[in-house]
């Protein structure tokens, strides 16, 4: 059987990659008592043009600090991303904002609304940013605005419009430069179900016909269904990823477990559950793409070397040294202690 992967790969075959992470981590540092949050653990994503991708997971799995790393909205503490194959760490201020300008355009949980300008102005603004004069951008804006049945609101200021229309609004202001990639967090989260399934038929038409890339992040039934894929974050990890269709109710019908490069195999709790909870595994049947696991029920654990690799002198996370101890986790900041080539 031909998995997900090898699918979605052959669908966008001859495609290049529009967005790329590798081993990405972020860490919240705070002098509180409940001290830093390990919000990413060493995530690998990589998005080919024109390809739509869900990320869903609970909330507090890391989705919005995902997305914020990924657009360089917020600097990862380790990892690197690379947007229309720039790597962003060798960009300068300018350059980044250049490429982000031409590339990506974000749509946040709130809209994010530049509260001194009316809608059609805020909706222009990023044509403005580019040089274009204020009479084409605004008639730009305005057309916008007309197609997501904003047109007679857009004099309004943003303190006068709805959540809704606020949200509307953004989203004409995320199209109008013709992005080739949107990065959305939770886009239509403040939306009624007429105007939500408005704006998917919308992203849904530019995906088809326009060939633009997206990545969000939804609770949201019908967003995970527009997308090629849905990858299911849960406490800073990849943990699955979803084919076409993907139910949100129910994400055991169509999922594809993920082992990140650090060796990490999160489990979803229906599946920790389904094979009896937490414990110890043998591994009596291990090949190049198998992995058969059974239960133990003594206690016996015997540590191995595996090939060439040796634990991490440094956390990638945090930075810590480890020196010379063999611990599994970081003690500042609990990040796992990946494997590397001695
Ligand atoms: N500015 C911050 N400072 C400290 N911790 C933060 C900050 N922002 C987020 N976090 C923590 O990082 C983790 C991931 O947060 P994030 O906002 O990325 O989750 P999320 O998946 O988007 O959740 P939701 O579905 O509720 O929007 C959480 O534990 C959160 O408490
Ligand atoms: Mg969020």
């Amino acid at each position: 059987m031909t998995g997900l992967r090898d699918r979605v790969m052959l669908a966008f075959e001859g495609k290049r990659e529009i967005l790329r992470a590798d081993s990405l981590y972020h860490i919240y540092e705070s002098a509180a008592i409940d001290g830093n949050v390990v919000a990413l653990r060493g995530l690998n994503v990589a998005i080919t043009e024109g390809e739509a991708v869900a990320v869903v997971g609970p909330s507090g799995s890391g989705k919005s600090t995902l997305l914020k790393c990924l657009g360089g909205l917020m600097k990862p503490s380790a990892g690197n991303v690379s947007l229309g194959g720039k790597a962003m760490v060798r960009l300068t201020g300018s350059e980044l904002v250049e490429l982000r300008q031409k590339t990506v355009s974000f749509i946040f949980q709130d809209s994010n609304l530049l509260t001194h300008m009316n809608a059609i102005d805020n909706v222009a603004q990023p044509l403005r940013h580019q040089g274009v004069l204020p009479g084409p951008a605004r008639k730009r804006a305005q057309a916008l605005l007309d197609r997501l049945g904003m047109g007679e609101r857009s004099h309004g200021l943003p303190e006068e419009l709805s959540g809704g229309e606020q949200q509307r609004v953004a989203i004409a202001r995320a199209l109008i430069t013709d992005p080739k990639l949107i990065l959305a967090d939770e886009p239509t989260g403040s939306l009624d179900p007429i105007t939500s399934r408005e704006v998917l038929e919308l992203f849904a038409t530019l995906h088809r016909e326009e060939d633009v890339a997206f990545l969000l992040v939804t609770h949201s039934r019908d967003v995970a269904a527009f997308c090629e894929r849905s990858l299911e974050l849960r406490e800073g990890r990849f943990i699955a990823q979803h084919g076409i269709g993907v139910d949100i109710g129910d994400l055991s019908g169509s999922r594809e477990l993920l082992i990140d490069d650090t060796g990490t195999l999160s489990l979803p709790p229906d599946v920790l559950a389904q094979i009896g909870g937490p414990g110890r595994f043998e591994l009596p049947d291990v090949t190049r793409d198998s992995l058969n696991l059974e239960r133990v029920s003594e206690e016996r654990i015997e540590l191995d070397a595996v090939g060439d690799l040796a634990l991490a002198t440094i956390c990638p996370a945090c930075f810590h040294q480890y020196g010379d101890s063999d611990e599994q986790l970081c003690p500042e900041c609990g990040s796992s202690r990946p494997m590397v080539q001695a």
